[in-house]
């Protein structure tokens, strides 16, 4: 069933991407748009995931061909749900682009909430379901791809940014774990690591970069940690 879904994927689709399916968690921001913009231009089938339909339907005007998809990705069930359904609709992914997350920060460590940690720490919990319900998938896909965006910070944190910092190391470390994985069972699967100190107009950039992980051979790229800003001077 799924190898047959793929095969028509394949057969129906053109661009580099052609008949690969990624799943964008996350969807939503300037930088989802952007990601989700490059992916159909690559010729992949995208699925955009948000928890506010609204955002989702403009994101689906905005991006022609795009199938977005509300969901909670903090809830477990809800994301194994998801994946049945896309399992029964589109077949197994080939890549996932995980881009939740949001910033809170503080006056110094004791400024340090725990309601702000809650709340990055609940982008990192979508972080864990998804790479945990579709890892499967990127094992039996010919070219699975698996793809964060962190932060200078995780490099050179700061006091009034510790909460940040800290969710965004256990994300950069979760996704190089699951890069460890993919190399023991799929090597011609990849994990990367985008790095950014801010996304905002590289959004473009971000997208060329994640089309690019399907152009080079997953070796070089899984694993890594990869400075966006680089990317655009190589680019
Ligand atoms: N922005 C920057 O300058 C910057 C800098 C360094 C790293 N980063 C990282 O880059 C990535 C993208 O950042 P961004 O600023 O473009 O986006 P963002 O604001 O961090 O992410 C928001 C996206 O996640 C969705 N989302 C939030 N909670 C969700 C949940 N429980 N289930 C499903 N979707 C959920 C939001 O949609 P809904 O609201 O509809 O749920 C929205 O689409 C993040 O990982 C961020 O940490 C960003």
């Amino acid at each position: 069933m799924s190898a047959a879904h793929r095969a028509a994927r394949t057969s129906s689709e053109s661009g580099p991407l052609g008949g690969r399916l990624v799943l964008i968690a996350g969807a939503t921001s300037a930088s989802g748009e952007a990601v989700a913009r490059a992916l159909v231009r690559a010729g992949a089938t995208v699925l955009a995931v948000g928890t506010r339909q609204e955002a989702l339907d403009r994101l689906a005007a905005a991006v022609p061909g795009v199938d977005v998809r509300a969901c909670d990705l903090a809830d477990r069930d809800a994301v194994a749900e998801l994946a049945m359904r896309i399992h029964l609709k589109f077949g197994p992914v080939d890549g996932v682009v995980h881009l939740v997350g949001g910033w809170r920060g503080g006056g110094g460590i004791d400024g340090q909430s725990d309601a702000d940690w809650d709340f990055l720490e609940r982008g990192f919990r979508t972080l864990r379901n998804v790479s945990r319900v579709f890892f499967d998938d990127l094992v039996a896909s010919p070219t699975g791809r698996f793809a964060i965006v962190s932060s200078t910070a995780v490099d050179k944190p700061y006091a009034g940014g510790a909460n940040y910092a800290a969710a965004k190391a256990a994300a950069d470390a979760w996704t190089r774990a699951v890069a460890q994985g993919l190399s023991k069972q799929a090597p011609q699967s990849a994990a990367t690591v985008f790095v950014v100190k801010t996304l905002e107009g590289l959004e473009d950039e971000l997208g060329a970069a994640v089309v690019r992980l399907w152009e080079v051979d997953a070796a070089d790229v899984n694993g890594r940690r990869l400075p966006l800003e680089a990317a655009r001077m190589d680019g």
